[in-house]
């Protein structure tokens, strides 16, 4: 397909200014939820009955609430204004946030996310399992002949961004090694390998991938998984008198 120059221009032009503009805003379910339920929410979170000063971080409403400190753990949009970010930063042991007891610290990287977010207006979101999933554009990578999909373009972007280059592709008894042991736990028979190394298909590997799928020794490793709660549940269920003869 040929492209006028013009529309091959301003794609040019898009990806510079894309490359030129701020970082994306953080997101609350990726990005700060995780932080406050693991550090804050213990005391501050929905469980009304373990609630400490009468703040809880986990609505924005009551996190933006005036409180009887006279304090409002968040003002979006000023951090320095925002007694959450006094709490995180405080270097009197009796005010840190969360309490030394808790022993697990905020790091640096992760005060200065809760810091960035109440800048960028403290933005709060469902949680994530009851959003409809998005579909977000796959992101512009430099070395578009590496990625042959969106899920490559995903992770090359990661890459990239670390300054990384994908190693080189492995040669196929190694793709075979470990596709087998992946999918089946058991190494590709000498037959198998042959085969797959005669095959000059262009899809040779994933007529292996099927066949590995297609064969018994896929569900034997798949159910192993499920092999130990099982035995627990049984085991439960022997010693407690119910089920003595399963
Ligand atoms: C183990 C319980 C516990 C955890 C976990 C905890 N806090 Fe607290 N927090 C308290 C208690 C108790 C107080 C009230 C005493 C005080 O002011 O120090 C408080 C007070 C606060 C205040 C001041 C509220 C006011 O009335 O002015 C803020 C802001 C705060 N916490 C933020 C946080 C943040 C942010 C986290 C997580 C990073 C966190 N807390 C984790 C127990 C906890």
């Amino acid at each position: 397909m040929k492209y006028p120059l013009t529309l091959l221009t301003a794609q040019l032009l898009v990806s510079l200014s894309g490359m030129a503009t701020e970082p994306a805003p953080l997101s609350f379910n990726k990005d700060i939820r995780p932080i406050l339920s693991d550090r804050c929410f213990a005391c501050h979170g929905p469980d009304g009955e373990k609630r400490k000063a009468g703040l809880r971080l986990d609505t924005a409403e009551g996190a933006t609430a005036l409180l009887e400190s006279g304090e409002r753990a968040i003002v979006p949009g000023k951090s320095k204004e925002s007694a959450l970010f006094e709490r995180i930063h405080s270097s009197d042991p009796k005010e840190i946030m969360p309490p030394a007891k808790l022993n697990r610290p905020l790091s640096e990287a992760e005060r200065g996310f809760l810091t960035r977010w109440i800048d960028e207006g403290a933005v709060y979101a469902k949680h994530w399992a009851f959003s409809p999933p998005e579909k977000y554009p796959a992101p512009a990578v430099k070395d578009c002949a590496w990625a042959k999909d969106d899920i490559d373009r995903f992770i090359l972007q990661k890459l990239e961004d670390q300054g990384l280059a994908p190693n080189a592709e492995a040669d196929r008894a190694a793709l075979l090694r470990r596709v087998s042991f992946v999918l089946t736990g058991l190494p590709p028979t000498p037959e198998q390998l042959a085969a797959f190394l005669r095959d000059p298909a262009p899809n040779a590997y994933e007529k292996q991938v099927d066949a590995l799928l297609a064969s018994p020794r896929y569900g034997e490793r798949m159910a192993l998984d499920w092999r130990t709660p099982m035995d627990i549940s049984r085991t439960m269920a022997v010693s407690s008198g119910r089920g003595a003869t399963g």
